[in-house]
C-alpha cells in the first residue's frame, strides 16, 4: 500500500471528496459549513464523466482508482460525494480500506418516506443509480416498512448540461419537465433528489414542478446529513481538525479532466478560487 505523507498529527489530514464531475461540490459545500476547520481535497472524475450510464465494473474501477489516490496522499477520511459511485461501489472501497472512514451518499429514500403525505415519493437518479441492488434492496426495504412507494425515474442527459454549465438554459428546463411531469401524474408529492448534481438545477426542478402542475412538492437532499455523518465519523475516531491550531484549512482540487472546467465551477457554483490541478489515474 502507498505509504502517507506526514502530517503533524492525524487529525490534522484532509479529507478527500469526489464525484465524477462537478456534482459533489453540492456535497463539499455543506462539509465546508458544517466542518470549517478541515483541510479539503476535491477529486473530479471529469475525464471519466458521467458515470450515470456506465457498467458497474467500470465504476467500481474508478472508485478504487480513486480511492488509491487519495490515500496515497495520506486522506482521513473518504467522501464518496456521488450516488452514482457509492451505490455501485462504496462495498468494495470499504473492503479495500477497512480502517478508513469512507461515507457515501445514496438516494433519501428515507427522509422521502418520511417527507410524504400520500405515499408516494419519485426518485430522480442516474441510470446506474436506480438499477443498482444497493438502491433496489434500499427501496424494498423502506417501501415494506413504511409502506411508500418509490416512483424511480432515470434522468439520462441531465449531468452532461450542469457539467457543461447549463443550470437555467431551455434546454435543461425541458429535459427536466419531461421526467419530472410524468411523476406528477402518477400523484408524487415528494422528490428526492438523488444525484450530486441535481442541488445546482434547484430552481430549475422547481420550475418544471410548477410546469407540471405541482404545487407544495417536497425536495429531498441528502448533502447536509452526508456531512453531518462524516462529522460524527471523524468524532468518533478522534480525527477532527482543531479549529484553532496551526495552518489555516487548505482546500485543493484535481481533476481527471480538464483545468479549465473545474476551477470556474468552484468559482461558479461556490464562490471559492481553488488551485486545480491535472492529474492522470
Ligand atoms: N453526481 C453523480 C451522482 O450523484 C453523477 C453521476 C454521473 O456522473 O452520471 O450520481
Amino acid at each position: 500500500m502507498t505509504s502517507h505523507p506526514p502530517f503533524p498529527t492525524p487529525a490534522d489530514a484532509p479529507i478527500g471528496v469526489f464525484d465524477s464531475g462537478v456534482g459533489g461540490l453540492s456535497v463539499l459545500r455543506h462539509i465546508r459549513a458544517q466542518l470549517p476547520q478541515e483541510h479539503l481535497i476535491y477529486l473530479a472524475d471529469s475525464g471519466h464523466a458521467p458515470y450515470g450510464g456506465k457498467t458497474e465494473a467500470f465504476v467500481v474501477e474508478r472508485a478504487l482508482a480513486i480511492a488509491a489516490y487519495l490515500t496515497g496522499k495520506g486522506v482521513k477520511a473518504l467522501v464518496v460525494a456521488c450516488n452514482t459511485a457509492t451505490v455501485a461501489a462504496i462495498k468494495a472501497v470499504r473492503a479495500h480500506y477497512p480502517e478508513l472512514p469512507v461515507v457515501g451518499v445514496e438516494p433519501g429514500l428515507k427522509p422521502g418516506a418520511a417527507a410524504t403525505r400520500n405515499g408516494k415519493v419519485g426518485v430522480l437518479a442516474t441510470v446506474r443509480t436506480l438499477q443498482g441492488e444497493k438502491l433496489l434492496q434500499l427501496r424494498d426495504q423502506i417501501a415494506a416498512s413504511t409502506g411508500a412507494q418509490f416512483l424511480l425515474q432515470p434522468c439520462p442527459g441531465l449531468v452532461d448540461l450542469i457539467e457543461q454549465g447549463e443550470l437555467d438554459s431551455a434546454a435543461t428546463d425541458a429535459l427536466l419537465t419531461g421526467f419530472i411531469a410524468p411523476l406528477l401524474e402518477q400523484g408524487a408529492d415528494t422528490l428526492v433528489l438523488g444525484c450530486t448534481h441535481y442541488p445546482f438545477v434547484l430552481p430549475a426542478i422547481e420550475r418544471a414542478v410548477l410546469a407540471a402542475g405541482g404545487h407544495d412538492v417536497k425536495l429531498i437532499d441528502t448533502g447536509d446529513a452526508v456531512a453531518r455523518q462524516l462529522a460524527r465519523l471523524l468524532e468518533g475516531g478522534g480525527l477532527q481538525r482543531p479549529g484553532s491550531v496551526g495552518h489555516p484549512p487548505m482546500l485543493h482540487g484535481y481533476t481527471t479532466g480538464g483545468v479549465d472546467a473545474l476551477a470556474p465551477a468552484f468559482r461558479s457554483l461556490l464562490q471559492l478560487d481553488v488551485v486545480v490541478e491535472p492529474l492522470k489515474i
